[in-house]
């Protein structure tokens, strides 16, 4: 399995350049996507998904092109949009019987098999009974998932899945994901740092439209090795600091005082102290270094 993507652009009829010449290769496993609010990231889905299309740029799958062979590719897809609409009253065992017809299984037995898996992988079927409507967050993205394994996707496609999620939610959709990425591509797209280092064999930072990185979690963390420096500083200090050192986060300690981490090569000074580098880490640098990169 292989999504390769080159050279793909979008402007929206409002100026907004949404997508600026990406490029990237992805293979089968968890695939991270990894930006901040309007990075860009639900049009590159949209866009995958082939309900969007964009201006320039040609993207294929296992060297099928996606953007001219649409039916090809939704054969195939699963794709779980950012939000989705309001649901009728009806319970999820009933909702996915219907949508499975939808699909055209038209054997009843195949039909409720096909549904019964479905509600055991995303650990719903003891509320299999229930409206959907009543469900809670969480639930309703698990029942999102029941809904796109239904006609067996080898490309999932799931857009911030974890917004808005309690922690206990989080957790548990972020294992059912787990479960279904084995052997497909899923790409997941997030905001939330720890989300891909919990589940992500691979990742891209996306901002303005444009791939920043991409690299596995692990290879991003080595890539700082040595070069994270951290230091307690007070409040008032900061400004001071953010003008002389490379400071790339903040975080308050119980004593109000703030930790700072600092982005360098070389130690800054002997005030601070080596840190192991983090994933958060490898967000934030990479982050700002392109906005250093617009700045100059
Ligand atoms: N339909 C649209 N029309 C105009 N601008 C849009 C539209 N959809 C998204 N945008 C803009 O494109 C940029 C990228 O948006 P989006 O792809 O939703 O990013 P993300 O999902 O990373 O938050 C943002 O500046 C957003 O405001
Ligand atoms: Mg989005």
């Amino acid at each position: 399995m292989e999504l390769s993507l080159s050279n793909i652009s979008k402007t929206y009829k409002n100026g907004v350049k949404a997508l600026d010449d990406v490029t990237i290769d992805i293979s089968a496993g968890m695939f991270g996507l990894l930006g901040p609010n309007g990075a860009g990231k639900s049009t590159l889905m949209r866009t995958i998904a082939t309900l969007q299309a964009p201006d320039s740029g040609i993207a294929s799958l296992n060297g099928i092109n996606i953007l001219e062979d649409k039916i090809a590719l939704r054969q195939t897809l699963g794709y779980l949009p950012q939000s989705f609409g309001v649901y009728p009253k009806m319970s999820a065992e009933d909702l996915l019987l219907y949508f499975a017809r939808l699909k055209g299984i038209s054997n009843k037995k195949e039909r409720e098999e096909i549904v019964q898996t479905a509600l055991e992988i995303t650990n719903l079927w003891e509320v299999r009974k229930k409206n959907v409507k009543g469900y809670s967050g969480g639930m309703k993205q698990r029942f999102g998932i029941a809904q796109l394994l239904l006609n067996s996707p080898k490309l999932i496609i799931v857009d911030e899945p974890t917004a808005g999620l309690d922690p206990a939610e989080r957790h548990r959709f972020l294992n059912v994901l787990r479960e279904i990425g084995t052997n497909n591509i899923v790409i997941f797209s997030t905001h939330i740092v720890d989300d891909v280092k919990e589940l992500c064999t691979d990742m891209a930072i996306m901002n303005g439209g444009k791939i920043l990185s991409h690299h596995t979690p692990t290879e991003g963390v080595e890539r700082l090795k040595g070069q994270m420096w951290t230091k307690n500083i007070q409040r008032d200090d900061l400004e001071e600091h953010e003008a002389k050192f490379n400071v790339i986060s903040s975080n308050f300690n119980q004593d109000n005082s703030l930790n700072i981490r600092v982005h360098s090569e070389m130690q800054p000074d002997e005030s601070f102290a080596s840190s192991n580098p983090e994933l958060e880490d490898v967000y934030f640098v990479t982050l700002h270094k392109d906005s250093e990169v617009v700045a100059a």
